[in-house]
């Protein structure tokens, strides 16, 4: 326990699951932390080693399974920290992309806890590179969207995404991608336009399947892909399949796109 009349509340990004990707302030924190409050998606199978002096308590939640809410989880962190504690909130990726950190940060600041925030590796990003899928691309696309697919879009967010193109990027997206996918389509999205679902991203079972937006549906069920998985749409796709004349040709046509515009 920390000497200190009050202790403190760290949100840490731990990354998409591979401890390997935690930063180095995240393992500082972690080591001198009295309390560890960790994710179902955090890197946490050995969290004994890297957080030695701390009392370990899992707020993990599943889709649709919330063991312990999201209002006691800011409950913990606020009276732990009174108590004296330095409480590490380990998240999966990073703190403040889809992880409720601004709420925690809020609910801390409000009961007059310092709170302080270490980013972390987004799955945003990184899991469609362990899948060899850069998310830009120069020549091929200089944009990129992250939604979430926790809750279907609206038609304007689906016009508004089909209008943009870049590369789509979708996290919580499996239950939701009939949707989607209807509604890119219903816009004028390519029904050729390339698409991977990277499940399990940096474990030992990660999986890639590739389809299109048209046959994605099809593809996933029968593949019977599963959370967690990040969905990447786009020209970038064609990335993962390291099939060198298959990225040249990508090149290939963007730059003819390119000088036709
Ligand atoms: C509640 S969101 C949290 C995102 C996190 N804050 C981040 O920055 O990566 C959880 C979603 O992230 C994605 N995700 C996180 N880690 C992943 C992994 N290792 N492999 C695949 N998807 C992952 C999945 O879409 C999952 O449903």
């Amino acid at each position: 326990m920390s000497t200190s009349p009050q202790g403190s509340v760290t949100l840490v990004g731990g990354g998409p699951g591979d401890e390997k990707l935690l930063t180095v302030a995240a393992v500082e924190a972690l080591r001198d932390a009295d309390v560890v409050l960790y994710d179902r998606l955090a890197p946490h199978s050995t969290l004994g080693d890297l957080a030695p002096n701390a009392l370990l308590i899992n707020v993990g939640k599943t889709p649709g399974h919330h063991p312990i809410s999201q209002t006691d989880i800011e409950s913990l962190l606020v009276k732990h920290a009174l108590d004296g504690s330095r409480v590490v909130r380990l998240k999966g990726g990073d703190p403040f992309v889809f992880g409720r950190g601004a709420e925690e940060v809020v609910a801390c600041r409000s009961a007059g806890v310092a709170v302080s925030v270490i980013p972390g590796v987004t799955s945003a990003i990184s899991v469609p590179a362990a899948a060899g899928i850069p998310v830009t691309a120069r020549g091929v696309t200089h944009l990129f969207t992250v939604v979430s697919g926790h809750a279907p879009l609206s038609d304007d967010e689906h016009r508004h995404l089909a209008g943009l193109g870049g590369t789509v990027i979708v996290l919580m997206g499996v239950g939701t991608l009939p949707t989607l996918t209807q509604g890119l389509l219903a816009h004028g999205a390519s029904p050729d336009l390339p698409v991977a679902i990277v499940e399990r991203g940096y474990s030992p079972t990660q999986r890639t399947t590739l389809a299109t937006l048209a046959t994605a549906v099809h593809v996933a069920s029968a593949a019977a892909v599963r959370s967690p998985a990040v969905l990447v749409i786009g020209e970038v796709v064609r990335f993962a399949d390291r099939d060198d004349a298959g990225i040249a040709q990508v090149f290939a046509t963007a730059s003819a796109l390119a000088a036709a515009e």
